[in-house]
């Protein structure tokens, strides 16, 4: 969740750790702050609120002097987001300051161990513990030192050490949470994303959990947990500093939105070759995909839903049994896997904390797992057998949209390719399938153009204080996502709900008052749809639909109607996302709700 971010050059260390905190506060934005080692003592600033107060109070970094320093966004776990929570937090000798992202789960153990020695604490936070660690352990040798503080520690910590009797030096440790280092000319970094880096260097190292490393102006050495030197790749960023900033747009979900047919063809068309699908990351022969009696397909919030789609299309292609289940139930089940399930983990970051864990239980027991990514070099991407990215590009806004259409597209692929491999669909279906694939983008494209109207749309409906999505099999999947989409930006109470099920109790809540979004792509369920939409409206409810393109019925049965383009029905969902997107960006932007940072969120959840 919180973004940190580190720095250590011949230039003042203040401003350029402000600029990555700018591009990390995504992952979580209710107070910040900034130490840098002055030359004698560390300096530092923290207080609740946005990175633009801590630049303020700063005067964009220029009051704090330094060339080498660590900052932090915080999205508050253990204390309230108050200034004195807000990291960094200081040794009580002052000459330590820690930024840390995770939950240090052994903290009150180690707080009462501190506090009986004398030490006092400052915050309510689990991270003080560490910076008094380092001032109890320090004996002059700082790597030693790191290395026993962070043997004290339970849980997931990503570290960042200053040290004031160590100039020019900076120390980070990273279990379970992404941490990144980037190699610059005369100055070299770390950052919780590349994001904050991209602007500086583009080589990069991705560090894996127990490794930490030592910065200096001029060099970056990375040791293993038991202090051996090791020699990590680098890896050069292909994206530019452009695709992580708004080009003009008010706010990166609108962005977003509207990169999707790039998105969604940089996912397909790497994989089409000659009328063929085909990954260069990911073989599985004949044989091998034989012997999976199952699939089990597992995430959290969107990309859980997308998993939902994908077991619809997965078993209608292929005919194998998948399940889709949310990674934080998985992780605590005893979940029936072995070597002949293929396990899929779908996740944008490739950091949820749920769903790495879900992966672990799930390959312990012999699953083979593939993973759809779209963070290249993510903890996911790297545990994982094999990979599919996504290549959506960086995704800044907390509420996704093309990270979750293009793990769509993802999922498509694999299911027609697998059909393909197994036999269960002839050529002239798999042609016909792949050149539906083919045609997304310009079906999402259509999408974006067809729904000018849905700003208006969501003028009129803004003020809702309650609404239900309702669909069946795909359209069911797709309303979870839209009904999430809408709730997480605007704060507007929704629900999806399978169409047949309302019956079976909610409809106890349908009354005049009620928006009900009828999702009635699947066309061979279109007239169960109008049954239920009938069920709604004779008890009031307003009913907005969405039909494919060119369907007249819709207009006798619902107040509004927004199209969605016509392409192949298992594929609905993609094109049918796009209005539902827009229409919870205007509805949010209606009510005045901060859109790209939604309260009590973070756009990567690396927290259980
Ligand atoms: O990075 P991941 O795809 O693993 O993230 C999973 C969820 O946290 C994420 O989809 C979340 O539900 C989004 N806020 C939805 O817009």
């Amino acid at each position: 969740m919180c973004g940190i971010v580190g720095f250590t050059g011949c230039t003042q260390a203040a401003p350029v750790l402000l600029d990555g905190l700018r591009r990390l506060e995504y992952r979580g934005y209710d107070s910040a702050g900034v130490a840098v080692f002055d030359g004698e003592r560390i300096e530092m600033v923290k207080a609740s609120g946005s990175v633009e107060h801590l630049a303020e109070l700063t005067d964009g970094g220029a009051k704090l002097r330094g060339t080498s320093g660590i900052a932090h966004t915080r999205w508050a776990t253990h204390g309230a987001p108050t200034d004195t929570n807000a990291h960094p937090h200081l040794s009580e000798n002052g000459r330590f300051a820690v930024i840390h992202n995770g939950i240090v789960e052994n903290f009150a153990a180690l707080r009462a161990e501190l506090e009986g020695e004398g030490y006092v604490f400052a915050s309510e936070t689990d991270t003080e513990v560490v910076a008094h660690l380092l001032e109890k352990y320090y004996d002059g040798d700082l790597k030693r030192t790191v290395m026993r503080t962070a043997s004290r520690l339970e849980g997931s910590y990503v570290l960042g050490v200053l040290c004031a009797d160590e100039p020019g030096r900076l120390f980070c440790v990273k279990e379970a949470g992404p941490l990144i280092l980037g190699l610059g000319v005369g100055e070299n970094y770390f950052a919780s994303d590349v994001t904050a880096l991209v602007s500086r260097t583009k080589n990069v190292i991705y560090m894996d959990d127990g490794e930490f490393a030592e910065l200096t102006s001029e060099h970056i050495t990375v040791f293993d947990r038991t202090g051996r030197e090791i020699t990590k790749t680098v890896s050069h960023v292909v994206w530019d500093i452009e695709a992580a900033e708004k080009g003009g747009y008010d706010h990166f979900m609108m962005k977003e939105i509207m990169e999707q047919p790039r998105a969604v063809k940089s996912t397909v068309e790497p994989r089409i070759r000659d009328g063929k699908i085909c990954f260069e990351d990911f073989d599985l022969s004949r044989a091998e995909l034989e012997s999976y009696n199952k699939i089990v397909i597992t995430a959290c919030g969107s990309a859980y839903h997308a998993g939902m789609v994908g077991k619809y299309v997965i078993e209608s292609l292929c005919r194998i049994p998948v399940e889709c289940e949310l990674a934080s139930e998985l992780r605590y089940r005893d979940p029936i896997i072995d070597g002949h399930t293929l396990l899929i983990v779908v996740s944008q970051s490739g950091e949820t904390a749920d769903t790495i864990a879900a992966m672990r239980e799930c390959m312990g027991r012999g699953a083979h797992c593939l993973a759809i990514v779209n963070v290249v070099g993510s903890t996911i991407a790297r545990l994982a057998d094999s990979v599919i990215y996504t290549h959506a590009g960086p995704e800044i806004a907390v509420a996704t949209t093309k990270g979750y259409t293009t793990q769509l597209a993802a999922l498509y692929l694999f299911a027609v390719w697998a059909a393909g491999l197994l036999g269960r669909i002839d050529e002239a279906r798999y042609a016909g399938l792949v050149s539906s694939i083919r045609a997304l983008p310009s079906q999402v494209q259509r999408a974006i153009d067809l729904n000018v109207h849905v700003k208006y749309l969501a003028e009129r409906w803004h003020e809702l204080k309650s609404l239900f999505f309702i669909g069946r099999n795909i359209d069911y999947a797709a309303a979870m996502e839209g009904s999430l989409k809408l709730k997480e930006i605007s704060y507007i109470h929704s629900e999806a709900y399978a169409a047949g099920e309302l019956k079976h109790g909610t409809i106890a809540l349908i009354d005049e008052k009620r928006l009900v979004v009828a999702l009635c792509c699947q066309e061979a369920l279109f007239d169960k749809m109008v049954s239920n939409i009938q069920e709604v409206k004779a008890r009031g409810a307003k009913v907005l639909g969405l039909a494919p393109e060119g369907n007249r019925r819709i207009f006798a049965e619902a107040d509004d109607v927004l199209y969605v383009p016509r392409g192949e029905q298992l594929f609905t969902a993609l094109p049918e996302m796009i209005p539902l997107q827009l229409f919870a960006y205007y509805i949010a932007r209606e009510n005045g709700c901060d859109i790209d940072k939604p309260r009590n969120l973070a756009k990567s959840v690396t927290v259980e």
